[in-house]
């Protein structure tokens, strides 16, 4: 069964071509390469022993969104990661994140809505409940205005899908909203691969770990949490991937309730900035240079998931722990820069 997955190159797009081609998914990657490597299919290849298809694709481009359903027109799935994911780029850049996250995502549905069936796995973030009001936060918690351009379009590309799936009986869908994604592949043949200065907190910490940053900045530590840094419910990667294959079954075997749906995809367990800079050490047996620095703007106090409509709807459960995945995210960052 072929799957399409776009941004099947980043981070957490080739995690879950893995998973999925480990379970017999005939995998073609969609890739610009704008913020991802052609390296990434030699580290796919190396896991899975199999090459998945490849096409470098501007999904900006429509004739040629049109040109590859009709080329292959035996998809039976599409998993969209293709996206700009940078906060503070989206403020300086807004139409470049609507024309990115949101132009494309209607271009695929386009192509989508004319095929008898399909089913659609779409990227959406924790980011779209802003600052929650009860923790943790389950599924129905309201929707608050976005903070940045970038949040914005995964409120926008909700409400896209869901309107389009209430006039389009054929096309089943699930947002998947992701909390804190973290770690690498056990193998460490794929991982995050920031480009530039890290802007997310664990990339950060093993690039200062290896010794490539002098310091990590703690952005604050006057909130009204356990230490006074924000918390946060970290994801490990693999446990990521393994919920978009769980959620694309779900579809392809008529399992889903509405064929819209939308699930968190968390640990459930909030921790800490000085707890996740805890589990670095204690997995390293490195001590990590840090300040504590003013609050980041837009940052929100706390997020982290009520996890039980994933564990009981979807079947779905992270089975790791943040030391293990920190352990993987250590292992990779020492091995590239090695
Ligand atoms: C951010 C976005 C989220 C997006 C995600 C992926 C916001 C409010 N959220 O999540 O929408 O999906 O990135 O790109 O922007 N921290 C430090 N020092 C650092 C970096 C981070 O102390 O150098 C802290 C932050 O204040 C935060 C935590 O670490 O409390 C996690 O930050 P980060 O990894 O950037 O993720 P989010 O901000 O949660």
């Amino acid at each position: 069964m072929k799957i399409l997955v776009t941004g099947g190159l980043g981070f957490i797009g080739s995690h879950t071509v893995v998973e999925l081609q480990s379970e017999g998914f005939e995998v073609v990657i969609i890739d610009d390469c704008s913020n991802a490597s052609e390296e990434v299919l030699k580290g796919i290849n190396a896991i899975t022993g199999k090459m998945p298809l490849y096409e470098k694709i501007d999904l900006k481009d429509k004739e040629k969104v049109i040109d590859f359903f009709k080329r292959h027109d035996d998809v039976e799935g599409v998993i969209h990661f293709a996206a700009s994911k940078a906060v503070g780029e989206s403020v300086e850049k807004p139409l470049l994140y609507y024309e990115n996250n949101i132009a494309t995502l209607v271009y695929i549905l386009k192509e989508l809505s004319q095929k008898k069936k399909s089913s659609f796995i779409f990227s959406s973030s924790c980011t779209v409940y802003g600052q929650a009001d009860k923790m943790p936060i389950t599924e129905s918690a309201p929707i608050k205005p976005a903070e940045s351009p970038y949040g914005n379009t995964k409120q926008m590309g909700e409400e896209i899908i869901r309107d389009t799936c209430l006039v389009t009986p054929n096309l089943n869908a699930i947002a998947l909203r992701y909390f804190n994604p973290m770690g690498a592949h056990p193998s460490a043949e794929i991982g995050e691969l920031p480009i530039g200065v890290p802007q997310n907190l664990i990339p950060f910490i093993t690039q200062t770990g290896v010794g490539m940053r002098k310091e990590l900045s703690v952005f604050g530590d006057d909130y009204p949490t356990k230490d006074g840094t924000c918390v946060r419910d970290y994801i490990y990667v693999v446990d990521l991937a393994k919920a978009h294959v769980q959620a694309l079954k779900r579809l392809l075997e008529h399992e889903n309730g509405e064929n819209y749906e939308v699930f968190n995809l968390g640990t459930g367990t909030g921790s800490s900035v000085l707890e996740v800079i805890q589990s670095f050490e204690r997995v390293s047996g490195e001590k990590l240079n840090y300040k504590i620095v003013d609050r980041r703007p837009g940052d929100v106090i706390s997020a982290f998931a009520d996890t039980t409509k994933a564990n009981e709807v979807l079947g779905w459960k992270a089975q790791y722990t943040l030391d293990e995945a920190m352990k993987s995210a250590w292992d990779w960052e020492q091995k590239i820069r090695n």
